[in-house]
């Protein structure tokens, strides 16, 4: 008997809520069969899984299980571009892929977003394409030049927190309660991940998606802050636009970065997991 994704996604988001700091593993009854997961990212099954089910869970067990970790995401073209050179970036991806986005937010205690990303896209951050918790929403603002007003700062129903994350001399306007301004010391290229991380970790946030822009995940990944990245490849070719990574210039290979990957297929999409932890062999 094969189990239902849905199943699957249960168990992923169970596993989520544990404390795997002390735990190695954790196994979980379907109806098809049992499910192990492991600490270090990895499953097992008594049962055949479909191959929706295997994706779900290679692709996701290691966020599920990890105690503290750092994922980037980012959606781009074949020609790996994340928005048109105005900004247009909605959406690049199909649904399945955007499925995938909703799952990363919901196996995250926080997401975090650049201040351009909140501008040019007004996002929620929430999660809405599958069942699970909405994560804290995160906007990195260092002159707190993002609008207080839109889905981030919309006070309406019981909104999801959000920490606007500003530097010592910004006036930002007046917001509602769920929005907790945060002043953090800038440096020379403006706040050190390190220290976001930090003020996260204080607020009990262990779990981080970096979602974005291109600008946000390079200056994470400059700075050997991300863990994982999920690149969701669709088959779109823009030509032109915001690449999605900007990091400083090598003069030879040998100096560039070589770590593990895996990809899965999304309905017509890629789905690339890089380790950022790994390097090849
Ligand atoms: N396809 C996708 O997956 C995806 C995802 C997200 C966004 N996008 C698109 O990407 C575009 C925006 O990306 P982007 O690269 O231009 O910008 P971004 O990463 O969204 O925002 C960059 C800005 O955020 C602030 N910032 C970020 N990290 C900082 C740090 N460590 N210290 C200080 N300030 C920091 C800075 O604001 P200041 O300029 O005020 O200093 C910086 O200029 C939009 O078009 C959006 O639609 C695409």
């Amino acid at each position: 008997m094969t189990t239902d994704t849905e199943s699957i996604w249960r168990a992923l988001l169970d596993a989520r809520s544990l404390d795997w700091i002390d735990r190695s593993s954790w196994c979980r009854s379907t109806p098809a069969g049992r499910v192990t997961l492991f600490g270090s990212g990895t499953w097992q099954a008594d049962f055949t899984l479909d191959e929706e089910a295997r994706t779900l869970l290679d692709s996701l067990a290691p966020l599920a299980t990890a105690a503290r970790l750092v994922v980037g995401q980012l959606g781009q073209s074949l020609d790996g571009r994340i928005a048109t050179e105005s900004g247009h970036s909605h959406y690049i991806n199909g649904p399945v892929a955007l499925k995938h986005l909703h799952r990363l937010r919901a196996l995250v205690d926080a997401v975090v977003i650049g201040a351009n990303t909140a501008c040019a896209d007004c996002p929620q951050l929430t999660v809405r394409r599958v069942t699970g918790p909405n994560p804290v929403r995160v906007v990195i603002d260092p002159r707190a030049r993002v609008p207080a007003r839109g889905p981030l700062f919309d006070a309406d129903g019981d909104p999801p927190p959000v920490l606007h994350v500003i530097g010592p001399e910004a006036s930002p306007e007046p917001a509602p309660g769920h929005v907790e301004r945060l002043r953090l010391a800038t440096g020379e290229r403006g706040f050190s991940p390190a220290a976001v991380l930090a003020a996260l970790k204080e607020r009990g946030l262990h779990r981080i998606l970096v979602e974005g822009g291109a600008e946000t995940i390079s200056r994470f990944i400059h700075a050997e802050a991300l863990d994982r990245l999920h690149l969701l490849i669709a088959p779109l070719i823009i030509g032109s636009g915001r690449n999605g990574l900007d990091l400083p210039v090598i003069e030879r290979l040998d100096e560039a970065r070589r770590p593990r990957m895996r990809s899965f297929s999304l309905d017509g999409e890629l789905l690339v997991d890089v380790d950022l932890r790994l390097s090849q062999g």
